[in-house]
């Protein structure tokens, strides 16, 4: 990846929110906003392994480029700064795109937040609630239960119901790793992560090192004491403390 925090990295100016920014060329959007302490929701892009597959789209902006009288919405994490730009972040009309991406994205996800691993600790919790998103029209809870959990892994847990495809943990297996065991399976709205050969968790190259746990935007992948200890607060309220 270029390194645009190297000295005599071409600046750039540009907006965002109406404010001057000192771009750097080759960094993207996303990254500028960062640098200069405006947020952005993402969900499927992790920066230390340069992964953004663009898929989850609520990292969206609306752009001006320079002497355009049009703007356009599009994904920050995947747009490069260019100079002149102006950024808007938080306009209503990219506020209501975002809240439909993620309503998108819950209409095959586990709607059972409160017996999630990940309760209270989730980004994609986190990211519905900064967009405003107040309903769920497209749930179709024949999809989610056609979605797969696998459970024979002593260690981990792979559970496709709340899985949004960011293909962060592929990503994190495969590059940061260099195991390779996780892969997209499927196409369409069957998208899924699967393991190579269409091998279990518990058989497949997986050593459980947890790294795709720790990335994973949801509950869709958990230690099996956490997912175990979840289930027992469930039937046993005393044990939540
Ligand atoms: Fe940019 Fe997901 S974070 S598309």
């Amino acid at each position: 990846a270029l390194d645009t925090t190297a000295p005599g990295a071409t600046e750039l100016t540009a907006t965002i929110n109406g404010k001057t920014v000192a771009g750097r060329a080759g960094e993207t959007i996303l990254d500028c906003a960062r640098r200069h302490g405006v947020y952005i929701p993402t969900l499927c892009e992790l920066h230390d392994i340069d992964h953004a597959p663009g898929t989850c789209r609520v990292c969206l902006v609306e752009i001006k480029m320079k002497h355009a009288d049009k703007t356009h919405l599009v994904a920050s994490c995947t747009t490069p700064m260019q100079d002149g730009l102006a950024i808007d972040t938080r306009t209503p009309e990219l506020r209501e795109m975002q809240r439909l991406q993620v309503e998108l994205l819950l209409a095959d996800h586990d709607q059972d937040c409160a017996t999630c691993i990940r309760h209270g600790k989730c980004d994609l919790q986190d990211v519905a609630q900064f967009v405003g998103l107040r309903q769920n029209r497209f749930f179709d809870p024949a999809r989610v239960a056609a979605r797969p959990v696998d459970e024979s892994s002593p260690a981990l847990i792979r559970n496709m119901k709340r899985c949004i495809r960011c293909q962060r943990c592929i990503a994190i297996c495969r590059d940061g790793q260099g195991v390779d065991a996780l892969i997209q399976i499927n196409s369409g709205l069957d998208t899924a992560v699967g393991l190579r050969h269409g091998l279990t968790q518990k058989n497949s190259a997986c050593v459980t090192c947890g790294q795709c746990v720790l990335v994973c935007p949801t509950g869709a992948l958990g230690e099996r004491d956490e997912t175990d200890r979840a289930l027992e607060m469930m039937y046993d309220p005393e044990l939540i403390t």
